[in-house]
């Protein structure tokens, strides 16, 4: 489920904002999404002018993107061991922000962008305003094993999920636009998207779903986000999240 709304122009601000904060050797997570697009296309006329950085796309799509940008690859396993540093930040979009919590996954792509955003040492996130909620609210998306999507749907209604009109019964098998069946994620597997209503407590709810069974990744992302910058009409308000 893709959010829409949300001006092109904010989101280039946010993209080239957090690009900004790139230095030169850093290894940089390259995220996923409209808003993060705008990110790694500023990295890659920084590159252009001579930044020497490495980049460590969250999907098919930043991978392609970041090639056509000229900006050199790495996977995250290549940057972790006794020669190397790791992610230096990592710059992502989100679906829904609340109290620098997150909802991803709107791209199906959550399961690498938290692999590389919780690796990070700094993990920026970018957006336009519509992102921004009093509390989570939109639907979660579960990335499960293609065998137990029944099995997980079963585990999210006995978490108070269902699907997403009425957050009861069966989670929502996200279903492909232009192929007949269901979203296939990079990594092979399905997507249901699980609505709780308004979540009150992410902490509790992501780490439920994280000890279910047949759960690859869920969207939740909770307590990760050191900087949130938001595209606005006129220029880009820097959040930094307060982790008590
Ligand atoms: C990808 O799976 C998502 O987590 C995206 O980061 C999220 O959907 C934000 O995308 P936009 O920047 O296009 O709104």
């Amino acid at each position: 489920m893709k959010t829409s709304g949300g001006s092109d122009a904010a989101k280039r601000r946010a993209g080239e904002s957090a690009a900004e904060t790139v230095d030169d050797g850093d290894v940089v997570g390259l995220g996923t999404g409209s808003t993060a697009a705008h990110a790694i296309r500023a990295i890659g006329r920084s590159v252009d002018g001579g930044l020497d950085v490495r980049g460590v796309p969250t999907s098919f799509a930043s991978r392609e993107l970041a090639r056509a940008c000229g900006i050199p690859l790495a996977e995250p396993d290549d940057v972790v061991g006794p020669d190397d540093d790791g992610i230096d930040l990592a710059i992502d979009g989100a679906d829904r922000i609340a109290d620098g919590d997150l909802i991803k996954g709107g791209g199906a792509a959550h399961a690498r962008e938290k692999l590389v955003d919780a690796a990070a040492d700094r993990f920026l996130v970018v957006a336009d305003p519509s992102k921004e909620t009093e509390t989570l609210d939109r639907p979660v998306p579960v990335e499960v094993l293609p065998s137990a999507r029944r099995v997980v749907s079963e585990a999210v209604s006995a978490l108070g999920g269902g699907d997403v009109s009425s957050a009861r019964g069966e989670a929502t098998l996200r279903r492909a636009k232009r192929k007949d069946g269901p979203v296939v994620t990079d990594n092979g597997n399905l997507v249901l998207d699980c609505a709780f209503g308004s979540i009150d407590d992410p902490d509790a709810l992501a780490t439920a779903l994280s000890t279910t069974p047949g759960v690859v990744e869920h969207g939740l992302f909770v307590g990760v986000a050191d900087e949130i910058h938001v595209g606005t009409a006129d220029g880009v308000r820097v959040a930094r999240p307060s982790r008590d």
